[in-house]
């Protein structure tokens, strides 16, 4: 979705705005622009259709002087993407420049009231009616620019983080932010915008995550004053983020998805790092043991997610039910939000999102806690809003995933589970010290294990080269795998654009079957589980449709083997950790299939790293 950057300070803001750009580009994104206030006193706005790059050139010989100014991506949503829909909008008489990430719902009101006025609009967006807007708003109450924007946000329904500047006002940025991300990075004597650090980690550690509904004034040889919308000053504490500049470039492989399959391994480890005593094969979740009595309390948790991280919360059901004997619900965060649930005191609600800034998710979780549910979080990115606003939670500690199609936040968020699971179970009784101790046992070799999974992909690129022909696909999955075969299914089309289903095995004779045939690739995602034998049963019936099989079985297999056209041997663990190394070879056929047909892997089509619009 889109990106924000921006800069005030000593150096020249055109080429960290465009670096910034550049590190934003694995959000997705459809046009690119930069407002740029010189030392005449000029406001430049350039923008333009298409990637960064295009932005680049079309910046060639014009003036990108200044020290100060902003610069955005944008992924559409009102009005088609091309150059005048392109942020940044100028205000009617140029002399303001924003950009804009979010949706501005009761835009169309506003701007009627502006044609009133005499305003006129070059574009089709929501946010050319906000800049529009601050421009009325200040020269009517003669205000300054920081108090125009109070005043504009005030009337502004729906979810926006801005950054603003003005042609007469060369030493300041205003920037405010409601339900999109957004963090300011405080350098020596100079300021950064970012929806996310990646712009700003190079030049600074030190950051403020704004609140809902806060506007910051970000003053050349000032400190940073940030103010609510009723006018009172709020205070930020200054936090210090643990990013380092290679966990977000490319380190030497093609794409961001490929480095981030093979980090799964030091994901996991970072993830149980801390949490996992291998000697005394205990685990220890903070927000567990401070929060037990809720679970043990617990009448019902329910997991909300959107994605690849609903597949994970899938999973989180089986674990919490076998383990903990608790009932779980397990419901995409835009149906929940808007079907009216039924909380009751004493539920849980487990957000799941790598992002922490996906915008159903969000709202479903304000909405159970506004209800009075206990909000336990499972966030990867620190400091999001997500993560801010839950109870307690763990967060998955997987690094900065930057290839859209999640992978290394899939296993870490199952990681995180089976961790929770099994620590609730021990503590509720529910799960017998024995088999506590074996799975932990298990989950303590699971790094080796996912490390030997890496060896298949010479393999699963083989294998991949003989079926880009194929325009469907079907996965199919038991108990832990059939969410995993849902995430199969899920990773193909979003980036080789194969239409794909994933189902649970069984439900294949209530419909799918009749889509068999010998063209009909059909992945099978069957490791040693305790109903093996029905899934073998599964198989027979594709194989006798001349279905091609590619099988996920446990090293030793025999039964699948016979009738498989492809046999992926994963090494032999626990059931309830199967998902994490069955979704690895899944992950490279996904990856491979993509890359042989060209396909932009990081970057697919319409797709966005960080949904932060509903
Ligand atoms: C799939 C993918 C998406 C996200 C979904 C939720 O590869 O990346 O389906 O899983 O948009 O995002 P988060 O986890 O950030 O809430």
């Amino acid at each position: 979705m889109c990106g924000i950057v921006g800069y005030i300070g000593s150096k020249e803001a055109f080429p960290i705005l465009i670096k910034g750009l550049k590190r934003l580009e694995y959000r997705g994104y459809d046009s690119a622009g930069v407002a740029l206030l010189n030392n005449k006193g000029e406001l430049n706005v350039y923008k333009t259709k298409g990637k960064v790059k295009s932005l680049e050139a079309y910046c060639n010989h014009k003036d990108t002087t200044g020290t100060i100014g902003i610069a955005h991506t944008r992924w559409a949503t009102h009005g088609e993407p091309n150059d005048k829909n392109a942020h940044p909008h100028y205000s009617q008489s140029e002399s303001i420049a924003l950009i804009h990430n979010g949706i501005i719902e009761n835009y169309l009101s506003i701007k009627k009231l502006l044609i009133r006025e005499g305003y006129t609009f070059k574009s089709d967006t929501d946010t050319e009616v906000l800049v529009q807007a601050i421009e009325y708003i200040k020269s009517r109450y003669d205000l300054s620019l920081f108090d125009a924007v109070k005043r504009t946000l005030k009337f502004v329904i729906g979810a926006y983080a801005i950054g603003v500047i003005e042609k007469n006002n060369p030493n300041c940025i205003i920037a405010a932010r409601k339900g999109s991300p957004l963090i300011i990075g405080i350098g020596e004597g100079e300021f950064f915008l970012g929806s996310d650090a990646t712009p700003i980690i190079e030049y600074t550690s030190d950051v403020v995550y704004l609140n809902d509904e806060e506007v910051v004034k970000l003053e050349r040889g000032k400190k940073i004053e940030v103010n609510n919308l009723n006018d009172e000053a709020v205070h930020h504490d200054i936090i210090t983020i643990k990013l380092e500049l290679c966990d977000i470039e490319k380190a030497g492989y093609p794409h961001f998805m490929l480095k981030e399959i093979f980090e799964q391994s030091r994901s996991l480890a970072m993830c149980m790092n801390g949490r996992l005593n291998m000697e005394l094969k205990e685990i220890k979740l903070s927000g567990i043991i401070n929060h037990i009595d809720k679970f043990r309390d617990a009448k019902r948790i329910i997991i909300t997610a959107c994605g690849t991280s609903w597949h994970a919360g899938l999973i989180g059901k089986y674990l919490f039910e076998e383990f903990c004997r608790i009932p779980v619900d397990i419901e995409v965060a835009s149906e929940f939000r808007y079907r009216d649930p039924v909380i009751n005191k004493g539920d849980i609600l487990i957000p799941i999102s790598q992002s922490g800034e996906t915008a159903d998710t969000l709202a479903a979780m304000d909405l159970a806690k506004s209800q009075g549910a206990f909000i336990y979080g499972i966030c990867n990115v620190v400091g999001s809003s997500i993560a801010r606003g839950t109870d307690s939670g763990t967060y998955t500690h997987a690094g900065p995933e930057i290839g859209v199609a999640s992978t290394k936040a899939f296993t870490t968020q199952v990681t995180v589970l089976i961790m929770m699971a099994v620590s609730i179970g021990r503590e509720l009784g529910t799960l017998c010290e024995s088999r506590y101790k074996q799975i932990v046992g298990e989950l303590s070799n699971i790094t080796t294990k996912i490390e030997e999974t890496f060896m298949l992909a010479s393999e699963i690129e083989r294998i991949s080269s003989v079926f880009t022909y194929a325009r469907n696909f079907m996965y199919l999955g038991r108990g832990y795998n059939y969410p995993v075969a849902l995430e199969g299914a899920l990773k193909l089309k979003e980036i080789s654009y194969i239409h794909a289903e994933g189902y649970p095995a069984a439900e294949m004779k209530h419909g799918p079957i009749a889509l068999i045939d010998e063209e009909m690739p059909i992945v099978v995602v069957s490791p040693k589980l305790k109903i093996y034998d029905k899934v073998v049963s599964n198989v027979q019936e594709i194989k006798a449709r001349k279905g091609k099989i590619i099988a996920i079985v446990t090293k030793g297999d025999v039964d699948i083997k016979k009738m498989a056209d492809f046999c992926i041997e994963i090494p032999d663990t626990e059931e309830c950790l199967t998902p994490l190394l069955t979704v690895i070879p899944l992950q490279f056929l996904s990856y491979y299939i993509a890359r042989i047909k060209g396909r932009d892997v990081d970057q697919p089509r319409n797709l966005a790293k960080s949904v932060t619009v509903e």
